[in-house]
């Protein structure tokens, strides 16, 4: 690749973000922590990675308590929402202003075998153990080992796309 083709491949951080606006994500919870030390935040960057062994992998900026809290213990779990979830997405976002543990007042939330955060309505909650961590950019990319999964499948899901929530049916 010449320089040339190099700068002819670099976009702008808005023409980048009106890019990945525009993929459907589903809405996740990711989680870390253990009662007080507990950590979570909103995030659509999850995907399928492997059935062998069982992975998925995650994106969460470095700079977040979330980050931290899932280096320190190497485990995190994903809790995909359900179509009612619109609020809780926002507050574990930080838009109603709740930081740390406080963000878990909202949801019922339960413990599961390995000691994870797990929300009772969450469509899917699956618990992991981090394979590979390395840095990306602002990013962190997390490969979870899937140690424990707990399905609730009756509701739709919760989508996000042009920077607004959809609710996606379940049949
Ligand atoms: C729809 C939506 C998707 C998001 N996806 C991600 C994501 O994939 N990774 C990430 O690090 N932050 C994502 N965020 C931002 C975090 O939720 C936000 O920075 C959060 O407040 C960080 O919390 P913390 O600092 O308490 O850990 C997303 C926010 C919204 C509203």
């Amino acid at each position: 690749m010449t320089n040339d083709s190099l700068s002819d491949a670099t976009i702008t951080r808005e023409q980048f973000r009106e890019a990945m606006g525009l993929f459907p994500g589903a809405v996740t919870l990711i989680t870390a922590g253990e009662g007080a030390a507990r950590r979570g935040l909103t995030a659509t960057a999850v995907c399928s990675l492997t059935d062998s062994p069982p992975s998925l992998l995650v994106c969460v900026n470095a700079g977040t308590e979330t980050c931290a809290a899932i280096r320190e213990t190497g485990k995190f779990s994903v809790q995909l929402l359900s179509d009612e979830a619109e609020g809780l997405a926002l507050h574990f976002a930080g838009a109603k202003g709740a930081r740390g543990a406080e963000k878990f007042r909202e949801g019922a939330w339960e413990t599961c075998g390995s000691g994870l955060p797990r929300l009772g309505s969450a469509l899917a909650s699956i618990a992991c153990e981090v394979t590979s961590d390395s840095l990306n950019g602002s990013h962190r990319v997390f490969i979870g080992k899937i140690t424990d999964v707990r399905l609730a499948p009756e509701r739709g899901a919760l989508v996000y796309a042009r920077s607004r929530f959809h609710a996606l049916a379940a049949e």
